[in-house]
């Protein structure tokens, strides 16, 4: 029996007749950019977050920079960064023309780690990006306690972490603004490219209307120079269907997570995810670590089983930064979760014989 690292179609096909119904809908429109669908979704998503405002974006990456660009962050800043995180916020920052400034994770959580965050702090930092990685948040009292200290944004990048928790509230509503993606395989996944941003402040929500789409608010008078960058109708309407059932499709992962932490808890060669008290958990990845990793991925390929590697190269030491020189070893916990990570399948509606026969491999292995 082969088994997927995710089965995407599954998924979607649980609404292919709503989905179809969403796709004659805008067709009917007439409306394609920016109409009814997309200022429906970002009303109700967030609603969903417990925010003030959203405002849909093409993408994830775009969503984080243009945070930046809304706050104008830019050339000569300096921005705190996790330096274990998915590359995409290393990206808006020096998309942006600032600076990135790496801070370890804790080990345990892969979050970035409040306590090594105001050794790095200069006059010029102006931010801290908060990855809420493989869906747990960050420890956010510490870092918004930090930020107010110095004056800085907090700025979540939330496109794993849909739904999730911190003391009951939710990631979106956590820091002065937060990127989600809506990327296909997220948690809440659009059937193509999607993103969205959520704040409480309300001129910053407005800077956003405007940069997303040209600087502009009035057709054809430009205010700012902006970009283009727009949520379209289409995925608009999916998302706000797929919306409905986010907390049961989170649920349905939470409940397959459970089954492997209780299965693995005594298989000595790996260790487990940390859930903590106090975070909800929505568990867009299930990510465990071991220094057998090779013998692992042959294992896996030799039983014809998915799995990915979230992720195999720190943002520090991909090519991509070699203009900031920095070498192995700068980053140790950093380098030692990249070697060492290793994701099992798991998605809403993953047959229960699926997670037990790829428990029973990593009992017997
Ligand atoms: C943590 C994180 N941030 C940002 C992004 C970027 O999102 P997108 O692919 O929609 O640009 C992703 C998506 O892969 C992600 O996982």
């Amino acid at each position: 029996m082969s088994i997927p690292f995710l089965n995407l179609k599954e998924i979607n096909l649980r609404y292919q007749n709503e989905l179809r119904q969403c796709f004659e809908r805008v067709l009917d429109s007439g409306l394609y950019i920016l109409g009814k669908e997309v200022s429906n979704f970002e009303e109700k998503f967030a609603k969903y977050c417990g925010a003030g405002y959203c405002v849909g974006v093409g993408n994830g990456m775009d969503a984080l920079h243009l945070i930046l660009r809304g706050y104008q962050i830019g050339k000569g800043d300096e921005v705190i960064v996790a330096s274990n995180t998915y590359i995409a916020n290393w990206l808006a920052v020096t998309y942006a023309g600032a600076l990135p400034i790496p801070v370890e994770p804790v080990l345990d959580t892969y979050n970035i780690n409040p306590q090594l965050i105001e050794e790095k702090i200069t006059k010029r930092t102006k931010a801290i990006f908060v990855t809420h990685l493989y869906g747990q948040t960050a420890d956010m009292n510490p870092i918004i306690n930090l930020a107010k200290k110095y004056s800085l944004k907090v700025i979540e990048d939330a496109a794993q972490a849909h739904g999730a928790k911190y003391f009951s509230r939710k990631a979106g509503n956590l820091g002065d603004a937060s990127a989600f993606s809506f990327y296909p395989g997220k948690n809440l996944g659009a059937l193509g490219d999607g993103g969205g941003i959520t704040t409480n402040d309300a001129s910053l929500a407005e800077r956003l209307l405007m940069l997303r789409n040209y600087g502009s608010n009035i057709k054809y008078v430009n205010e700012l120079q902006g970009f283009n960058s727009r949520l379209d109708e289409l995925q608009a309407a999916f998302l706000s269907l797929k919306l409905n059932t986010l907390d049961a499709l989170n649920n349905e992962r939470t409940k397959i997570a459970e089954f492997y932490l209780s299965e693995l808890r005594n298989v000595n060669s790996i260790v487990l995810p940390n859930k903590l008290e106090n975070f909800d958990h929505v568990w867009h990845l299930f990510v465990i670590r071991t220094q057998n990793r090779d013998q692992l991925i042959d294992l896996f390929n030799k039983n014809d089983l998915g799995y990915l590697i979230h992720y195999p190269i720190p943002p520090h030491l991909q090519n991509a930064y070699k203009d900031l020189h920095f070498v192995e070893g700068d980053f140790p916990i950093a380098e030692k979760i990249h070697r060492e990570v290793f994701s099992l399948p798991l998605w809403p509606g993953m047959p229960p014989a699926h997670c037990e026969k790829i428990i029973k491999l990593l009992k017997s292995a």
